[in-house]
């Protein structure tokens, strides 16, 4: 059957993200603190009638794709860019949305790809909003059109439940990820920091104070969710569900756990005697970046940022040292953007390669872009890095739909 084109064109429209601090405890129950940047995966599309999906892009590697939307949605090869549409149309389906009529369109974007940002989340937010756009259902808060005349009255999703149906359906691409990447993407607000919580999933906003800019920085080593860091990032996640079975007392969670006890070091000193080396450490570092989340929505609260900075550089020596996922380019970012002045940097994201960010005052943004450019970017590369290997990102408002 031929397509039929509507003559509506609109755009799904999802940011990427930048996590403040709270690394590595989405999956554990424990809150994060990221914020939605002024990047995003663009989808213009129209929409068709044959149930089918059908994208392409201005980037060679990502070849057109095509699929129909009748149960089941296969999963395409390993590594291939689809699945993350695919991920977004089945997550759908298992929840009960019923997609008749498809998309057809391209998808372009400026969030640098692997490289910690959720670029891979911003496709599957952007694919979800533009197939629920497609079929009619309204997603409270996400369309621009809500009370357009055009738009259907039917059944709606929250933004809460598209975020938690997301985050779902993206471990159908493999990495067993938490829910952090989706929310914030889904709940961005210009200016503030989100703080959100698992089980159950919520947003909080927390306004940043004004001056304040979070220059990230990216280790020019890829960090392919679907690839290698994916295998590296499950283990983790296994190993801190056995060090809670072994070392935390009969507490089912995390939260329960930190709840529990007051004294964290009294709680330290007794995982330290349950758990294999390995265990402990990943142990004390997700019950210590629980503690640092909760110490820098205080102090973002507070205006204290240079406490916020503090606290990250906490955040990343027990990335390095005890939950093993920086590497020596983005220890040297750090080190570099401290020297440079920042108030504090660290690896964003899920590390093994991607991006560092750094916090700085209105008067440091300069000189620590500039001293990254002359000593981590320019041996690498030569020259200055480009405007997706170094940025200070503006936390920014969340998905939507536009156009029609
Ligand atoms: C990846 C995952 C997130 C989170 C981070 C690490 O980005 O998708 O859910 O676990 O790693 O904090």
């Amino acid at each position: 059957m031929t397509p039929r084109p509507t003559e509506d064109r609109w755009r799904a429209i999802a940011p990427g993200r930048v996590n403040l601090i709270g690394e590595h405890t989405d999956y554990n129950g424990l809150p994060v603190l990221p914020i939605a940047i002024d990047r995003d995966v663009r989808i213009e599309f129209t929409v068709v009638d044959d149930g089918a999906v059908r994208l392409d892009s201005p980037v060679p590697r990502f070849a057109p794709l095509e699929f129909q939307l009748k149960r089941p949605i296969e999963a395409a090869d390993q590594g291939d860019w689809s699945n993350y549409v695919r991920a977004a149309a089945r997550g759908l389906s298992e929840h009960g949305v019923e997609l008749r009529r498809g998309i057809e369109g391209t998808v372009t974007g400026d969030v640098p790809i692997a490289s910690g940002l959720s670029s891979s989340s911003a496709l599957v937010v952007a694919s979800a909003l533009a197939l629920l756009k497609a079929n009619g259902v309204a997603v409270a808060g996400v369309s621009e059109l809500e009370g357009h005349p055009a738009a259907p009255a039917g059944p709606g999703l929250s933004r809460l439940e598209l975020a938690a149906v997301m985050a779902r359906a993206e471990r159908f691409v493999g990495l067993q990820g938490g829910g952090m990447d989706q929310a914030a993407c889904l709940h961005g607000v210009a200016g503030h920091a989100l703080r959100i919580d698992f089980d159950p999933l919520g947003v909080t906003p927390v306004a940043v104070p004004e001056g304040w800019r979070w220059v990230v920085a990216s280790s020019l080593v890829r960090a392919e969710k679907a690839a290698g860091a994916r295998d590296a990032y499950n283990v983790r996640a296994r190993q801190c569900r056995e060090a809670l079975a072994l070392g935390a007392g009969g507490a089912p969670t995390y939260r329960d756990l930190i709840a529990a006890n007051d004294d964290l070091d009294g709680l330290l000193q007794h995982a330290r005697r349950a758990l294999t080396p390995v265990l402990f450490r990943r142990f004390r570092h997700v019950v210590t970046e629980g503690h640092r989340v909760a110490l820098a929505e205080d102090a973002i609260r507070d205006g204290d940022m240079e406490r916020f900075g503090d606290l990250m550089v906490g955040s990343h020596s027990s990335l390095r040292d005890d939950y093993e996922v920086s590497t020596a380019e983005l220890d040297e970012i750090v080190a570099i953007a401290l020297e440079a002045g920042a108030a504090g940097a660290r690896l964003t994201g899920a590390g093994f390669g991607g991006c560092a960010v750094a916090l700085c005052g209105r008067s440091t943004v300069a000189p620590v872009m500039e001293a990254l450019a002359a000593r981590f970017y320019a041996p690498r590369l030569g020259g200055p890095p480009t405007r997706d290997m170094m940025f200070a990102a503006q936390p920014s408002g969340g998905a939507r739909v536009e156009g029609g």
